[in-house]
């Protein structure tokens, strides 16, 4: 058998072709005798919405099922097995965003599964263990894909979970439309390169705002979903006490929004948060907003009607403790990952001249664009004298624990996401964060977060979540044996 990296010398010379094997480093976490409990279909394909208001144009945007922001719910617990048909005219593939699962159902192409080609399928098994608000969403072209819409919900219920009175989903994200509801440019060199290629068509759930009603002094429970490619958020709400219960998915000690800086959670892209809140009396008004923006965008109002029974306690309810791995950071082994900006080209890096076809084809097996601005560690992905994925930044061992501390020398805050992990978030060099689980950080310009976890086995790859960050370097991978 040929070692990992002469198998990668070879495909390179092959041509593209061969790209597309996958490579299989480490086990599956899941038994080979996996028993789905829920089937599921997802199509990617076209949707035209009005994202402009009901009288504007149509925007042929992208989605699963035909359904925005595509709603799928599962208790704690299930085997999911959801075969994925690309009926997109590119190639693409679906991660299950902060599931810790066997790494050969991650989704990355060339790294852990080929690129679903146009019109392929492609079965992901994945095990639900950790109750939360989750997400799905492509991992190829991704600023053209989650820019154009494609991106769903996964809600993994708990059992043992508090009974709320009521219960809403936010999904937060902008386009970029021109006036005749066609999409602009994604990325423009100036975003990719700074803070990101912004949106100015704001919506929720794929409207300008939402109105909606609660139950007067009912229990509310808000699930955020930060589903942006760029825009990093400061959430707040008006009206009522409200305390953030989970981040990512995982439960913490509720912490009340009012004791935060600012009395707001930040959240970028791909972040969530679940919200608790206590409705008024009857008529009573609860607000929603993102005061970021230097003009706040109120995306929700929740109007109290009709009343709820029953003596309420005062205090916030939690959620049932997080039940994950929890790093032991007596023996935790350190690594740093640094986040920088970057010169060199991709396509210098893959030594072939920019027009040369296999250049191209190489680029994109690796679903990255042919320009290069950030890096972590001094390398870019792709980078180094390989023609194909690049070295591990760190290898690590599988039920080891690590604490890594990522450290923003950038001028530009990164939410950066590791694969297949929630981490436990130590330590922020700004003391700014809690401490609780979750499967992206956000790190500001100067910041330096550690974060630690019990290492799974695969190859993980993290990176910024700013799509155009990560499509231009800011990715890497550590490999788990
Ligand atoms: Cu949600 Cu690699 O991403
Ligand atoms: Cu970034």
């Amino acid at each position: 058998m040929l070692s990992r990296r002469a198998f990668l010398g070879t495909t390179a010379m092959l041509g593209a072709g061969a790209l597309i094997a996958p490579s299989r480093t480490s086990e599956a976490r899941v038994p080979a005798s996996f028993t789905p409990t829920q089937t599921l279909s997802l199509k990617a394909g076209d949707l035209d919405m009005r994202l402009l208001g009901p009288e504007g144009p149509e925007t042929r945007t992208y989605a699963y099922d035909g359904k925005p922001f595509r709603l799928v719910r599962a208790p704690r617990g299930t085997r999911l097995e959801a075969s994925f048909d690309n009926g997109l005219g590119e190639g693409s593939t679906v991660h299950f965003h902060g599931i810790r699962m066997p790494n050969e159902f991650d989704g990355v192409p060339t790294l852990t599964q080929p690129l679903v080609q146009a019109g392929g399928r492609f079965v992901y098994r994945i095990p639900l263990d950790d109750p939360g608000t989750f997400f799905f969403h492509p991992h190829c072209d991704e600023t053209g894909q989650a820019g154009r819409g494609l991106a769903g919900v996964l809600i993994v219920e708990d059992p043992r979970d508090p009974k709320f009175d009521a219960e809403h989903i936010f999904c937060l994200k902008d386009w970029r439309l021109a006036d005749d509801g066609s999409f602009l440019a994604m990325s423009e060199p100036d975003g990719a390169s700074k803070a990101g290629t912004f949106g100015a068509t704001r919506t929720v759930n794929g409207v300008p705002k939402l109105e909606l009603t609660a139950p007067a002094g009912g229990d509310v429970r808000l699930r955020i979903l930060n589903l942006d490619s760029t825009r990093i958020m400061d959430i707040g709400v008006e009206g009522a006490h409200a305390s953030l219960i989970a981040v990512d998915g995982h439960a913490l000690t509720p912490v009340l929004l009012d004791t935060l800086p600012d009395g707001v959670w930040r959240m970028g892209p791909a972040q969530r948060i679940d919200l608790h809140i206590r409705m008024p009396a009857e008529g009573g008004q609860v607000h929603l907003g993102d005061y970021r923006a230097a003009e706040i965008f109120q995306f929700a109002t929740l109007t109290a009607t009709g009343a709820v029974s029953g003596k309420r306690s005062t205090k916030p309810i939690a959620l049932p403790k997080a039940e994950l791995p929890r790093p032991d950071l007596k023996r935790a082994e350190r690594f740093s990952f640094t986040l920088q900006q970057a010169t060199n080209a991709a396509i210098k890096a893959v030594g072939l001249p920019v027009d040369d076809p296999l250049a191209k084809a190489l680029l994109d097996s690796l679903c990255v664009g042919s320009t290069t601005y950030w890096g972590i560690n001094q390398e870019s992905w792709p980078t180094g004298e390989r023609r194909n994925v690049p070295p591990p930044l760190a290898t690590m061992k599988t039920g080891s624990s690590y604490r890594v501390t990522i450290k923003n020398e950038t001028r530009f805050p990164h939410p950066v996401h590791l694969h297949g992990h929630a981490f436990e978030v130590i330590s922020s060099s700004l003391d700014r964060l809690p401490r609780h689980f979750a499967d992206t950080v956000l790190v500001q310009p100067g910041e330096a977060v550690d974060v630690a976890f019990v290492a799974a086995p695969g190859d993980w790859v993290f990176h910024c979540h700013i799509l155009e960050h990560m499509e231009t370097g800011m990715m890497g991978y550590f490999r788990v044996v």
